[in-house]
């Protein structure tokens, strides 16, 4: 009766939110201060003051906020987006080039639906954010799944080689990662630039690098983001608010198109044309001015910091092999035991909530968001401690 596909995804993607359900059990239990939910990617931290004050302020403006406009956005909003980011990226971004969107999800699937026809290819390395392959299918096209190196989480460059075919429409590049916070060095990704010059080559083909960046401003130790605009032509970089400003359920974030893409007017028409046909008509409005006001401001990342060197020197201490994540506010350790599902039901008996690895594409790790408070994290410490343990027995 319903759509056969809808269904069977509905069972294939029911993990990160069958643990979410397991930790509403545990919370009516044993009360919420004594259960560890490190499942979903939600920030608990409240957005930065300075942007409680503008959402006041544009409340009680009367300035007409509230009502339609053109379909990629305000005019006004574009050019300040295109301004703050012509800034970080070097590259000259015009306004024009800009469409505001419902999140970064809204903008994947605009992009996707711009530019693939049936049955296209679209890759993405493994571990993968869960969603990627449906929005793919979303729009007709086809996931490709290319490995990483299990040392370093960066993209396996030979196996990107290998899976690059004539229908090769896309890649999708997630640095600062989920699940794993890595960040690409530059080194990583002019070599995939390489690949991509020598692949559309040899197909006469073009391929587009789709930036998905909602953590591009959670970033530590000092580390700057290479700039894909500037490694790539051919990318279109999807950005958000959801973490970098924590309002996430406000969903507001954008599209940048490089100047360099070829036929890129007829692409950003396509563009907008997708944001109103898939029924985002335009991305909320408040929030649009909202977030132009607020282009310099970020949460407190220091607290990610901290949180971040807590639980991951904790965690190493224990004997856990995990890389040290450089952004984004997950962790990616190896499970104890080589069955991450196992793991991460032997997890629940501590009232620890994490998830596996093989619902990102790679089985035997598990993903902690550590986007919780600073108290959940010091009091779920013995929990990690007594699940090792149990592990090593
Ligand atoms: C890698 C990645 N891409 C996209 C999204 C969607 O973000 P948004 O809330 O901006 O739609 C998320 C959210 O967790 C994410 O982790």
């Amino acid at each position: 009766m319903l759509s056969q596909k809808v269904v069977t995804n509905l069972t294939n993607a029911s993990g990160i939110r069958a643990m979410f359900e397991q930790g509403e059990k545990l919370r009516a239990l044993y009360g919420a201060d004594k259960v560890f939910d490190f499942t979903l990617g939600n920030p608990d931290s409240e957005p930065p003051e300075f942007v409680k004050n503008t959402i006041k302020k544009l409340v009680s403006d009367d300035i007409g906020v509230h009502k339609y406009m053109n379909n990629a956005g305000f005019m006004d909003v574009r050019e300040k987006v295109a301004k703050s980011l012509s800034n970080e990226t070097g590259v000259d971004l015009p306004a024009n080039n800009i469409v505001m969107t419902c999140g970064a999800a809204g903008g994947l699937n605009i992009i996707l639906k711009s530019i693939l026809n049936p049955d296209e290819e679209v890759i993405i390395f493994a571990p993968y954010f869960v969603e990627y392959s449906f929005y793919i299918d979303n729009h007709g096209g086809r996931t490709v799944i290319v490995k990483s190196d299990m040392n370093t989480f960066e993209p396996d460059i030979g196996d990107l080689d290998k899976k690059i075919t004539s229908k090769t429409k896309a890649i999708i590049i997630n640095s600062p990662n989920n699940p794993t916070g890595v960040i690409y060095k530059e080194e990583t990704l002019k070599k995939i630039s390489e690949i991509l010059k020598n692949k559309e080559k040899e197909y006469n083909t073009s391929i587009f690098v789709i930036s998905d960046e909602p953590y591009n401003k959670l970033v530590y130790d000092g580390i700057k983001l290479p700039s894909i605009l500037k490694i790539f032509d051919n990318s279109i970089l999807g950005c958000s608010f959801s973490k970098s400003l924590s309002l996430p359920g406000e969903r507001i974030g954008f599209i940048a198109a490089n100047p360099k893409i070829k036929e890129v007017n007829l692409l950003m028409d396509a563009l907008i044309f997708a944001n109103r046909i898939l029924g985002f008509v335009n991305a909320p409005s408040l929030f649009q001015k909202v977030v132009a006001e607020s282009m310099d401001v970020t949460v407190d990342i220091e607290i990610y910091k901290k949180r971040r060197d807590l639980i991951y020197n904790h965690l190493i201490n224990l004997g856990f092999s995990c890389i040290k994540p450089q952004g984004a506010f997950y962790l990616f350790p190896k499970a104890l035991i080589d069955d991450d599902v196992e793991f991460v039901n032997m997890a629940l008996k501590y009232n620890l909530l994490v998830v596996p690895g093989k619902g990102f594409g790679c089985p035997g790790y598990f993903r902690i968001a550590y986007c919780s408070s600073i108290e959940t994290i010091e009091n779920s410490l013995p929990a990690f401690e007594a699940l090792a343990k149990e592990c090593r027995k």
